[in-house]
């Protein structure tokens, strides 16, 4: 992969990157859209990253189709598929990790200790395989995003991030691989994500600007199904994922819910008028 990249920058072609951990779905492919649109060859990767599990989470049991993805991605006109293995990524004797000091304390970072470190690590590895130009990720995971802008603006790679706004399917729901997971009955308790988002975006557009109003609201929506656990409702700071009191320009509502034993994320970012 390496050389292959080599070559491609001798032939003065841009390349663009999108990292993911397979079982694709359209939220992956609008990613290779905007790959597509502003470099000459799209690479996307597939590589589910041991560093960013947990002991007790669904690293074995992540949903796989490595045909299936490969067939998707043909069809989506992606240049090269890149699959790592395990070995190639974490040999023997690797111990080597990059870590920031502060995004990781906030969101989903509290409940999942190692995974914004085995993002940056991967990651910065990908992105010293791949040697991309440009690198596009979505914000359907918008701490990773912001991590990662932060992370190529400290240590000076010279790529360029982009980010791909949320896709959802017709009923809403946010599109994520962990949908596999979800029984029928379980998909309207994980609708309230997103209907509890849409109500705090009319909130903001009648006028609120009060997070604590606003997370109280949609704390209630989320509620109303008991197999929702809610890990987190929050209104913070685009850039640092610190909370903010009140919505003075724009602001980032994020949530964490464990519907059962799958975890679901959702955000918008809320704008005063
Ligand atoms: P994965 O969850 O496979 O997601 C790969 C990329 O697709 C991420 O940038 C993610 O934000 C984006 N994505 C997922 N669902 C989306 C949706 N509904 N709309 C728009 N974009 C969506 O994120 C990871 O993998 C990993 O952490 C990775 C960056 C590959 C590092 O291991």
């Amino acid at each position: 992969m390496q050389q292959y990249a080599d070559q491609l920058r001798a032939d003065s072609k841009k390349i663009g990157f999108v990292p993911t951990m397979g079982y694709l779905h359209q939220g992956h492919l609008s990613l290779v859209d905007i790959a597509g649109e502003n470099c000459d060859t799209v690479v996307l990767s597939i590589f589910v990253n041991p560093a960013q599990f947990g002991p007790n989470e669904d690293l074995d049991s992540y949903p796989r189709n490595e045909g299936k993805d490969i067939e998707l991605a043909r069809e989506k006109g992606v240049d090269v598929v890149f699959l790592p293995s395990a070995d190639t990524i974490y040999p023997d004797g690797y111990q080597s990790y990059v870590e920031l000091a502060h995004l990781p304390n906030h969101l989903c970072g509290l409940s999942r200790p190692v995974f914004f470190k085995g993002i940056t690590t991967v990651v910065t590895q990908l992105f010293h395989i791949v040697k991309p130009h440009v690198a596009v990720f979505g914000e359907k995971d918008f701490q990773q995003l912001a991590t990662i802008r932060r992370m190529v603006k400290d240590l000076k790679f010279d790529i360029e991030v982009m980010g791909g706004p949320i896709v959802r399917e017709p009923d809403g729901l946010a599109m994520s691989s962990r949908n596999a997971y979800l029984k029928d009955h379980q998909r309207k308790a994980a609708l309230s994500l997103s209907r509890s988002i849409q109500h705090a975006r009319q909130m903001v557009a009648d006028g609120t600007t009060d997070a604590t109003s606003i997370i109280q609201q949609v704390t209630a929506i989320l509620s109303e199904f008991a197999e929702n656990t809610i890990d987190y409702v929050s209104i913070c700071d685009t850039e640092t994922m610190d909370p903010v009191s009140s919505i003075e320009d724009s602001a980032l509502l994020a949530i964490a819910v464990n519907l059962n034993k799958i975890r679901l994320i959702d955000n918008t970012v809320l704008n005063r008028q």
